[in-house]
Order: C-alpha cells, then sequence, then structure tokens
C-alpha cells in the first residue's frame, strides 16, 4: 500500500513542503530512496532501521521504496527520519491511524528517540501557513515552537511517544506558547559601568537611535569593546516579529537545535577577525547563514577592523546597503536577511599610540597610515559615524559617580524611534538609516541657513560625495532625538563632528 506522510524541507529560511512516499514492491529485500536526497537523508536508510526494531517494531523484509516529492528540489539533513518511519509503519500496516492534515519532522537515533533538527520554527510556520491541524517534531525543537500560533504542536522524545498518540494509546499534550518578553535585559552590562567617555557615549546613542553604523577609534584599553557591547542595551526591545525572524535565521543554521527558545534580546555577534568571507555572509555547499545574518536586528561588531581581510570586509558592503545577502550557487541563489548595525573599533596603527595623548607612538614611519588605508574609502563612508575614544583621566576612572544608565539612554532612544515608525509607516524602512534617496529628499529638507552651513563644511572637510546623503539621515537622527521637525544647523553640525576623523586619519582634506 503506497502511503503519504507530510514533511518540509529547509531553502534558506524559507519552508518548502515534502511528500515522503512508502511503498512495498516484490522483490528481494532492499531499501531504495529516491528524490534527490542529500548523503545525509541517504544515511537515513540505515538509522530507521535501528530505531523502528528498537522501539519494537518489524522492518519490513521486503523491497521498501522511500520517495520524496517533489522530485526536483535537493533534500537534505536528517529531517525526514520521522516522517519515512511514519510511512513505513502505515505501509506494512503496523499503524493505522489517520495522518492526514498533520506533518512530522525530526532525526532518529537509533534507539528511537528523536534529536532535534535545524530550520523547525520556519517548518511549523509555514505549516500554519498551509492550514495543517498539528505537527510533530523533537522535544529538542519545542521551545523555539512555542512561538507559534494557530496550529498544535506536539513535541514527542520518541517514536514510540508519536505512534502511542495516534493511536490514541497515550495523548500528548499540545505545546502552550509562551508570552512574548523582549524588556527584561540583563543589569550587568550597562553603559552605567563605563566612565567619561562622553563623546563616544553619545556617538552610541545616535546610532542606536536611527540605525546607523558606527566606527570607535583610539589607543588599546580605552573602552571601545567596553561600549560597544553595550549597544544592544540601548537599542529598542525586539518586536514579536523582529524575534521571531532572528530566530528562524539561528534555527536554520543550527544554533537553537539543542533546546533554543525564541530569541527576545537583539544579537550581538562578534566574530574573529580570522573569519573567512563565508563566515561573514554565509556560504557552504548547502549555504548556511554568516554572521551579518547571525546579527540581524542586533549588531555586528568587528573588533581590531583593519586585520579583517580584505576580501572579507569588501563582501560586506553590498550586504550593508541592501539588507539582505544573496549566496550564488552553480544552479542556485538563496538569500538571507541581515539588517544589522555594524559597529566597527580599530587601534589607530599596529603599536596603537598614534595619536596618544601622552604615550609615543613606537610604529615605522608610514606603518601607521598603511594601516589605516587598509580601510577601503567606500567601507569607510558606509561608517556614518566615527567616534574617537582616547583614555579617560585618572580622576574619572577613580571617581565612584555612575554615568547614565543604559535604561534612560534607551528612552530617548525608543522616542526618536517612535518618530521614525510614524515617518516610514507603510514603507519597508523601518529606521532613518535605510531610507532611500526619495526618502532622505523627502524628510531631510534643510533650512536655506542649514544648508549653506553644509555646504561650507563639505568643501573644507573634503568630504566624500557619498557621505552627503549619510550625513543628511544621521543629522535627521539628531533631529529626531530632539524632537524636531526640522533639521537645524546645530544638529548637522554635530553630525560632521562625528565625521571629522575622515581628516585627522584617513588622510581626507584637500591637498
Ligand atoms: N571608560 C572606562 N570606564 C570604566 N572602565 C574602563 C573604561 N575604559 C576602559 N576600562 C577598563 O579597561 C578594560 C579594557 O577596556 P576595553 O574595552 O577592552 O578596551 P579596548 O577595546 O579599547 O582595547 C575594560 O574592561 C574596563 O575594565
Ligand atoms: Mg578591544
Amino acid at each position: 500500500m503506497v502511503c503519504s506522510v507530510k514533511s518540509f524541507g529547509l531553502w534558506g529560511i524559507d519552508a518548502f513542503e515534502v511528500t515522503v512516499e512508502t511503498d512495498i514492491l516484490r522483490g528481494l529485500p532492499k531499501v531504495d530512496m529516491t528524490g534527490l536526497p542529500d548523503s545525509a537523508v541517504k544515511e537515513s536508510r540505515d538509522r530507521v532501521q535501528s530505531a523502528l526494531v528498537n522501539s519494537g517494531f518489524r522492518f519490513p523484509e521486503r523491497h521498501l521504496i522511500i520517495n520524496l516529492a517533489p522530485g526536483d528540489r535537493r533534500k537534505s539533513g536528517p529531517v525526514y527520519d520521522l516522517p519515512i518511519l511514519i510511512g513505513i509503519l502505515k505501509t506494512t500496516s503496523q499503524l493505522h491511524a489517520d495522518t492526514d492534515g498533520f506533518a512530522f519532522l525530526g532525526e532518529a537515533a537509533l534507539d528511537g528517540s528523536l534529536r532535534g533538527v535545524t530550520g523547525a520554527l520556519s517548518m511549523a510556520l509555514y505549516a500554519v501557513q498551509l492550514g495543517l491541524k498539528g505537527i510533530f517534531l523533537p522535544l529538542a525543537n519545542a521551545q523555539e515552537a512555542c512561538a507559534v500560533k494557530g496550529i498544535d504542536i506536539y513535541p514527542a522524545a520518541s517514536l514510540r511517544e508519536v505512534v502511542d498518540h495516534l493511536e490514541g494509546k497515550k495523548l500528548i499534550s499540545p505545546l502552550k506558547t509562551l508570552p512574548f518578553d523582549s524588556e527584561n535585559i540583563s543589569s550587568a552590562i550597562d553603559f552605567a559601568n563605563v566612565k567619561g567617555q562622553l563623546f563616544a557615549k553619545q556617538a552610541m546613542e545616535i546610532a542606536a537611535a536611527g540605525g546607523h553604523n558606527l566606527l570607535l577609534i583610539g589607543p588599546p584599553g580605552t573602552g571601545k569593546s567596553m561600549l560597544a557591547k553595550r549597544l544592544p542595551t540601548i537599542l529598542p526591545p525586539m518586536t514579536f516579529d523582529e524575534a521571531v525572524e532572528t530566530t528562524r535565521i539561528h534555527s536554520a543554521a543550527g544554533l537553537l537545535s539543542g533546546g533554543g527558545s525564541l530569541i527576545s534580546q537583539r544579537p550581538f555577534r562578534s566574530p574573529h577577525h580570522t573569519v573567512s568571507p563565508a563566515g561573514l555572509t554565509g556560504g557552504g555547499s548547502n549555504p548556511l547563514p554568516g554572521e551579518i545574518s547571525l546579527a540581524h536586528n542586533g549588531v555586528l561588531f568587528l573588533d581590531e577592523f583593519p586585520e579583517f581581510s580584505r576580501t572579507a570586509l569588501e563582501t560586506l558592503r553590498q550586504p550593508m546597503e541592501d539588507g539582505t545577502v544573496t549566496i550564488s550557487r552553480a544552479k542556485s541563489r538563496l538569500s538571507y536577511p541581515c539588517r544589522m548595525m555594524i559597529v566597527a573599533a580599530m587601534n589607530p596603527c599596529p603599536c596603537g599610540f598614534w595619536g596618544h595623548p601622552s604615550q609615543p607612538c613606537t610604529c615605522a614611519a608610514g606603518a601607521p597610515r598603511r594601516y589605516l588605508n587598509r580601510i577601503s574609502g567606500p567601507m569607510l563612508d558606509r561608517l556614518d559615524l566615527q567616534a574617537e575614544v582616547m583614555p579617560v583621566d585618572y580622576n574619572t576612572l577613580s571617581s565612584q559617580q555612575k554615568g547614565e544608565s543604559s535604561a534612560d539612554i534607551r528612552k530617548r532612544v525608543v522616542a526618536a524611534r517612535q518618530i521614525q515608525t510614524e515617518r516610514f509607516k507603510g514603507s519597508n524602512t523601518t529606521c532613518n538609516a535605510q531610507m532611500t534617496s526619495a526618502q532622505t529628499a523627502q524628510y531631510c529638507k534643510l533650512s536655506s541657513d542649514a544648508s549653506s552651513f553644509l555646504a561650507q563644511v563639505f568643501d573644507r572637510l573634503g568630504l566624500s560625495p557619498r557621505t552627503y546623503d549619510r550625513l543628511l539621515k544621521v543629522s535627521r537622527t539628531i533631529a529626531d532625538l530632539n524632537s524636531s521637525d526640522e533639521i537645524t544647523r546645530e544638529h548637522i553640525s554635530l553630525a560632521v563632528q562625528y565625521r571629522s576623523l575622515d581628516r585627522k586619519y584617513f588622510g581626507r582634506q584637500e591637498g
């Protein structure tokens, strides 16, 4: 008897329907598998045999054929173990329950227990879209699936439990959806711990308020890493949709299959500078998301910025603009979202002390220039704000006085973001940094006074034409933080101050 059991495949973070068909043919005992299975799927043949027998069932001593439809899409991973097992049980009349309207996913261990799979959240969401009644998945995927409404989700520890439920012997209670809470942030990391550095802190507040990228530059030990780590604590709490999107990416990357739940805090990713271009933007034969996508809706921190390979940094440029990254393969292409803020941190030279107020730089002549030149002009332009982080003096460092808390800064950021949400209603843009040129033209109109001021400083500072739009966007954010409709000369002046390192460090000036 031919039996069909529903399951899902994953392409990027999107699930697609897979039907597992099983049938018994005349002939010598063997198992054939068709439907573009990759090697992990093929290994399923051996796993399911053990899992079945060890769960107290019979493996058919016949010619068993397993087909994964549709036949033109590659199937990968061990997710089909459970649907194959259910199919075999039905084909061999060891299970008579009706499985219409239900989907199954899970890897089987040899003893019949179920292991978590990647992409379960996307699959469960897609099952709702298809109008299915329920989905059976391994216990290890239960936490992430808690977010899904509109379908019964049955987490099971083993094949036995699934069968017992289907036969009505022992019912699994469906998962309850958990209330979503993204407001609570851990208090261990807080801006209050950072002494002084008011200029850099303000840069971070502006960056957070408008979703802008940021460069921190200064000698070692001045608190650059400390500052960067605190950025997520002042970003607005994640919305439910953002949390689901980010979790789907982490789920597809297999970072949740150990039992992780919905990610409700903005991610902070800080890949080491030896990361490969594929590690950063995603890749592999069955392309997995890279660091920029794992940082989706959060922060990508690139510490020791000039130490990253030039190719790795250059592959970042397009995704930074688009908010999605496309990975091309010979026969296919795949996209992952990657809307994130970049915080880059660097020393100004190999020894780190170029420009330090008291410590001399010990680099060879020309070394600082070469070091800074590792950052290409187009990349530098994309880092909207730059802040110099110089050592704080002893009195500031030793004072007992706490700085402003993350929670207080966050209130101002949230207020500025609310203005932006209102402004961009109905478009894909969520914050000022993402404005299209048309939106920039519409929302960043300058008074004649502000406009002539900008014209003056632009030439004087030798700013690149690419930075013009970005300067306007940052000015818009500064105006929003001050609840001002109009962008004034003061707002522009502050935005320009955060571009002044073009001249000091990167030699961008006339002559
Ligand atoms: N402004 C500051 N306030 C409080 N502690 C600081 C400050 N700057 C540096 N520190 C201390 O110095 C350590 C090193 O700072 P770090 O952020 O790693 O510097 P960088 O990344 O610039 O090399 C921090 O862990 C912290 O203990
Ligand atoms: Mg550091």
